[in-house]
């Protein structure tokens, strides 16, 4: 059995085949996903702007289970950032409630399946029940193999470096670190995303061209595919052709195309 699976009728394992459009030997090590677009969704339908976080939800199931089932390394996610407290208090606590009863109700399927998932950003201002949550489901499945999850959560890219900054000042005062040493390593060290690396592919649904404070040190090469559709409705089509879209790019990393040899 793969690493990862939907749990189907008669508990049998259905696993999600790699569209075969795709070059399975050139898939992004790590995606990373700024969710935007649920409130968009809602309104279109006249529903709540809650229903569209609640569908949110679902499309982030199916996403985490595509990437698993494809072998995608680690999925790294924008759930709620250090700027989205600035909403009405009605929807930040219905966030905040929604990702307890989610957290508590997946957390045996997300063990199953072999998820390492971890939540990356300022918790400790979070509500103290999600916290004990966030702690089960860290520890929980830390030792597993599979897909590395993170959820961003209350995270914000300026505070994340100025935390990083914080802590090297703070080595470097107590003579632990000589500040000539710091470098683009020891300084990515100090990252939330310290175990997880680089996002080779950032995608944003609905249609917004910007970072929002994602993930800025982080997101310097990666490539950037944004789609019109709002999150609730992203399904395997739409990552699917995320993935064609990231297979036809060239990373040149700041240096040249290699040339076929006669046109040297
Ligand atoms: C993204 O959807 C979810 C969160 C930021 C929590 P939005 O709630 O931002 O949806 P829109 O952008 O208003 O449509
Ligand atoms: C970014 O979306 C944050 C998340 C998806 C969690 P926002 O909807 O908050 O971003 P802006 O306000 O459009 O920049
Ligand atoms: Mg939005």
């Amino acid at each position: 059995m793969t690493r990862s699976s939907a749990i189907g009728a008669d508990n049998e394992v259905v696993i999600s085949p790699l569209p075969r459009v795709l070059d399975p030997h050139r898939l992004p090590n790590h995606i990373a996903i700024i969710m935007d677009g649920n409130g968009r969704w809602a309104n279109e339908r006249r529903l709540p702007r809650a229903m569209g976080h609640s569908a949110g939800v679902d499309a982030l199931k199916r996403t985490l289970r595509l990437c698993s089932d494809w072998g995608i390394n680690v999925l790294t996610v924008y759930a709620f950032s250090t700027e989205n407290w600035s909403r009405p208090r009605e929807e930040v606590n219905f966030l905040m409630s929604l990702f307890e009863r989610v957290l508590k109700k997946e957390l045996q399927s997300l063990n199953l399946k072999k998820v390492r998932i971890d939540f990356l950003g300022d918790l400790d201002q979070l509500p103290s029940r999600l916290q004990d949550l966030i702690n089960e489901a860290t520890e929980v499945t830390a030792k597993n193999n599979g897909i590395c999850f993170n959820v961003c959560t209350n995270y914000g890219g300026r505070r994340e470096l100025v935390l990083a900054a914080q802590r090297l000042a703070l080595k470097a005062v107590e003579g632990d670190l000589d500040p000539n040493l710091i470098d683009e390593n020891i300084f990515a060290s100090e990252l939330l995303t310290a175990n997880s690396g680089d996002p080779d592919l950032l995608i944003r649904t609905s249609g917004e061209r910007r970072l929002s404070n994602f993930l800025l040190w982080q997101l310097a090469y990666s490539e950037i595919h944004v789609t019109d559709i709002y999150w609730p409705d992203f399904d395997v089509k739409d990552l699917t052709s995320a993935l064609l879209d990231y297979q036809s790019r060239t990373r040149r990393f700041g240096g040249v195309e290699p040339m076929p040899p006669n046109d040297i």
